[in-house]
C-alpha cells in the first residue's frame, strides 16, 4: 500500500495521497465547510429549460432556489464595449454582486461557479479577480481555486508597454485572464451522477494554467465571445451528465453552445435582443449540423 505523506516543516514529499488533517485543523482554515446534502434541491420545470430569457440577470424569477449544477460566465466588463454601462468601481461592483446573490440563490447545495474575469487598465491596474473574489466569499460562497487561462503565447503586436527600453515607466502586458471558482455550502457535490471527463482531459483540467486560444468576435458576431472549448471543459469537470448549467451573461450564447454538446441543459440570461437572437440561431445551428451528421 502507498504510504500518505503529510506536510513537513521543511516542504514536502511526493504529493499523492497527501495528508491534509493538518493544514485543514487549524485555525486559518476554520468555519469555511460543511456537508450539504441534496434536500431541497428544485428541479427547472422542462419548459423553463434550454431559453434565453431577455433581461436582466440581477433577477432570475424563472429559477427556483437550489436548481442549477454549474454557472459559467463572462460578465460585461464596464470598459466601454457597445453593452457596457459607465459604472464607477463601486457601482459596478454592487451589479456584480446581485447577479453573483441571485446566482447563490438558484445554485444546489455543492454547485458551482465559474466566473471568467479579467483585470482592467494600468494606472491603476485594477485587480477585479480580488474584487470578485471578495463579492463571492462575502455571500459565503466557498473559493475552490482560480485558473490562469493563458489567451495568447506572447504579447503579439501589442505595444502597450508604457515607457519603451525605459525603467521610467514600463507596464505590463496581460497574456491571461482568470476563471475563478466558487462552490456552494459543500465542495462535493452531494448525490452524485455520471461524469463525462476522460483521464487525460481531467489530468489537463485539473491544473491552474489552462491554454486555450480566445475565439474570434468577428468570427462569432459578439464583441467578446469566450472560447466554447473554455467551457466545455468547465462543464465536463464540474458537473454530471444531464446537469443543468446557467449563464447569466449569455452573449452570443457559448455557454449554451457547450452545453447541448456536452449533454447538459441550459438556461441564460441576456439583455441584448440581437445577441438573444445570435444565441438561439448558433444553438439551431448546432442542432441541424448533428441531425444531419
Ligand atoms: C462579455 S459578454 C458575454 C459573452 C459570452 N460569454 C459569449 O461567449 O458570447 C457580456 C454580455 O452580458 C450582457 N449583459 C450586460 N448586462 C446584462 C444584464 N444585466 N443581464 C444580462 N445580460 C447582460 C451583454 O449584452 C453582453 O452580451
Amino acid at each position: 500500500m502507498r504510504r500518505r505523506t503529510s506536510t513537513r516543516s521543511f516542504g514536502t514529499g511526493k504529493r499523492e495521497g497527501h495528508d491534509a488533517s493538518g493544514f485543514y485543523g487549524r485555525k486559518l482554515c476554520a468555519g469555511f465547510t460543511r456537508d450539504a446534502t441534496d434536500d431541497g434541491v428544485n428541479p427547472i420545470p422542462p419548459h423553463l429549460l434550454d431559453r434565453v430569457y431577455q433581461r436582466s440577470s440581477e433577477h432570475m424569477k424563472e429559477l427556483p432556489d437550489n436548481s442549477v449544477a454549474l454557472m459559467v460566465t463572462s460578465p460585461p466588463y464596464n470598459v466601454g464595449k457597445d453593452y457596457d454601462l459607465d459604472l464607477s468601481l463601486d457601482e459596478y461592483l454592487e451589479f456584480i454582486r446581485r447577479v453573483l446573490g441571485e446566482t447563490r440563490r438558484v445554485l444546489v447545495p455543492g454547485g458551482r461557479i465559474a466566473f471568467n474575469v479579467a483585470n482592467l487598465g494600468r494606472k491603476p491596474y485594477i485587480p477585479l479577480n480580488g474584487h470578485v473574489a471578495s463579492l463571492a466569499t462575502d455571500l459565503g460562497l466557498l473559493m475552490r481555486g482560480e485558473i490562469i487561462w493563458i489567451k495568447a503565447k506572447s504579447a503579439g503586436g501589442s505595444c502597450a508597454w508604457g515607457s519603451w527600453m525605459s525603467a521610467c515607466n514600463p507596464t505590463l502586458r496581460d497574456l491571461h485572464e482568470y476563471v475563478l471558482v466558487f462552490s456552494k455550502e459543500s465542495f462535493n457535490r452531494p448525490g452524485g451522477g455520471r461524469s463525462t471527463i476522460g483521464r487525460d482531459d481531467f489530468m489537463a483540467a485539473t491544473t491552474s494554467v489552462w491554454e486555450i486560444p480566445p475565439e474570434s468576435a468577428r468570427r462569432v458576431g459578439h464583441p467578446a465571445p469566450f472560447p466554447v472549448a473554455l467551457v466545455e471543459r468547465l462543464i465536463h469537470l464540474y458537473t454530471f451528465d444531464g446537469d443543468t448549467v446557467l449563464d447569466p451573461f449569455m452573449g452570443s450564447g457559448t455557454t449554451a453552445v457547450a452545453a447541448v454538446r456536452t449533454g447538459r441543459r441550459f438556461v441564460g440570461y441576456e439583455i441584448n435582443s440581437e445577441y438573444v437572437s445570435l444565441c438561439r440561431r448558433r444553438i439551431s445551428n448546432l442542432e441541424t449540423t448533428s441531425l444531419s451528421a
